[in-house]
């Protein structure tokens, strides 16, 4: 499902992303964990081509078997709406929005009709147990029930990857522990891919395979 060979990632001297190997299969759950400045975020960021890996001959990002280095800046774009969701540590719901429209703007780029989306938003979010909470704001919501309109907008393209950066960071321990029960449900329930950044150790010994990174390697 993603094969990423020879990542490397460097800001001026400093060499963040190592010679990064990975393959991970379909429907896996991966963890990543390891200390502050290990270069886990950057490594998320390039497997979801939000970033790029340094320029070299060796290295290759294949997701769903294509090489996204490959594809130009719209092709990209476009790849990334459709088959990957990005979950945060902060969720980054659009304030001025409702959270049924916060879901539905990936559909909305990805150009899906309106009705089309919010029927597939008003699904996920009774999924998620929110249904009742579609119309307010992300200011109205508590911060477990924000996340969980985060984690619906990143489903709503059905991709087969999430990407998640210490998702569960910002809640209590219970909303956490909610959450990462979700991940493992909609796994089963759709199927998806799991890569997900994490100092919660609960979240980390779940999850299929766990990586550690140090100093820019996994280890
Ligand atoms: N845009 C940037 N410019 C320069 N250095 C950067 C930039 N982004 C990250 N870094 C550096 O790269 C290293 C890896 O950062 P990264 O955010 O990937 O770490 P992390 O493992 O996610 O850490 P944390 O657990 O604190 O989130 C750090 O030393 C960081 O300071
Ligand atoms: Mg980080």
């Amino acid at each position: 499902m993603i094969t990423a060979k020879n990542i490397h990632k460097y800001y001026d001297d400093l060499h963040v992303l190592n010679n990064v190997n990975l393959a991970i299969e379909k429907s896996e759950i991966i963890s990543i964990v390891g200390a502050s400045g290990a270069g886990k975020t950057t490594l998320l960021q390039i497997l979801g081509t939000l970033d790029f890996a340094a320029k070299n001959k060796n290295s290759s990002l294949k997701i769903n078997d294509i090489e996204v280095y490959h594809l130009n800046k719209n092709e990209l774009a476009a790849f990334r709406n459709k088959h990957i969701g990005f979950i945060f540590q902060f969720h980054q719901l659009l304030p001025e929005f409702t959270a049924l429209e916060n879901i539905c703007i990936p559909a909305y780029i990805n150009k899906t009709e309106k009705s089309v989306a919010e029927k597939r938003a008003v699904e996920l979010l009774s999924f998620l147990g929110l249904e009742h909470r579609k119309n307010h704001k992300p200011s109205e919501l508590s911060g477990g029930e924000q996340q969980r309109v985060a984690v619906a907008r990143a489903l709503i393209n059905n991709p087969e990857i999430i990407l998640a950066d210490e998702p569960s960071g910002n809640l209590d321990s219970e909303s956490a522990e909610n959450l990462h029960q979700l991940f493992f449900k909609l796994r089963e329930e759709f199927g998806q891919t799991f890569v997900i950044v994490t100092h919660n150790k609960d979240l980390a010994n779940m999850a299929d395979r766990k990586l550690t990174m140090v100093d820019g390697s996994i280890v």
